[in-house]
């Protein structure tokens, strides 16, 4: 399955839930690719430096760009593609290629007001939103997807909670998975439906 995080916006959270999909993922089991089409290479530099302190992700990583990506072979596995901020041809060919497109949002009127036009471009793909960063004060979080239920766009029953120790996790095989092995679950939920 190829599944590729995507969000015109930066910093919502793209990277960091890529490598923990891809840690909760590989912990069960599945073959895990990870590939980084941001040329910022944020993927790559979290892999890097967990490499050099012994401490390396379970997975592979590999940068891809946009030609790559039209002509990548599918595997047996679970593919996944973090892609960059703005209006790069990496995003269109993550987009294109995806089995799922998973877009991570903060439950926030200013970021909501943000996603539409990334949503606009997923209307004949299979894509939910990831709601990331959802603080325990949950109000914004219930009225964020009651946006998205009448809007008829899918989202994951299991949120991102937002937590400090997340930030601190970036350069390290993440120990704890947080909520990602049920977001895993769901997907793996999505992929028998195939
Ligand atoms: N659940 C979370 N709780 C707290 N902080 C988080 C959470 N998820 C991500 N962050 C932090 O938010 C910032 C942006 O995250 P990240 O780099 O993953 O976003 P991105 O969408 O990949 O950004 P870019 O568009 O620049 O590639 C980072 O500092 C990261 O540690
Ligand atoms: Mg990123």
């Amino acid at each position: 399955m190829r599944i590729s995080f995507v969000h015109t916006k930066g910093g919502v959270g793209k990277t960091t839930s890529s490598i923990f999909l891809a840690t909760a993922a590989a912990r069960r089991g599945i073959v895990v690719e990870l590939f980084d089409a941001d040329p910022q290479g944020s993927a790559m530099r979290w892999a890097e430096i967990a490499d050099h302190n012994d401490d390396p992700l379970e997975f592979a990583t590999e940068p891809i760009n946009a030609k790559k990506l039209q002509s990548l072979k599918k595997t047996d596995g679970w593919q996944i593609i973090d892609t960059p901020p703005g209006s790069a041809a990496e995003i269109q060919a993550a987009i294109d290629t995806a089995d799922l497109v998973i877009v991570p949002t903060h439950p926030a009127p200013l970021d909501i007001d943000r996603v539409w036009p990334t949503l606009e471009t997923l209307t004949h793909k299979n894509a939910a939103v990831l709601l990331i960063g959802v603080h325990e004060r949950r109000r914004l979080y219930q009225e964020t997807r009651d946006v998205f239920e009448d809007q008829g766009i899918q989202t994951f029953a299991s949120f991102v909670p937002e937590r400090e120790d997340i930030k601190a996790t970036f350069g390290t095989n993440p120990h704890e998975l947080y909520t990602f092995d049920e977001i895993c679950e769901e997907i793996l939920g999505i992929e028998e439906m195939f």
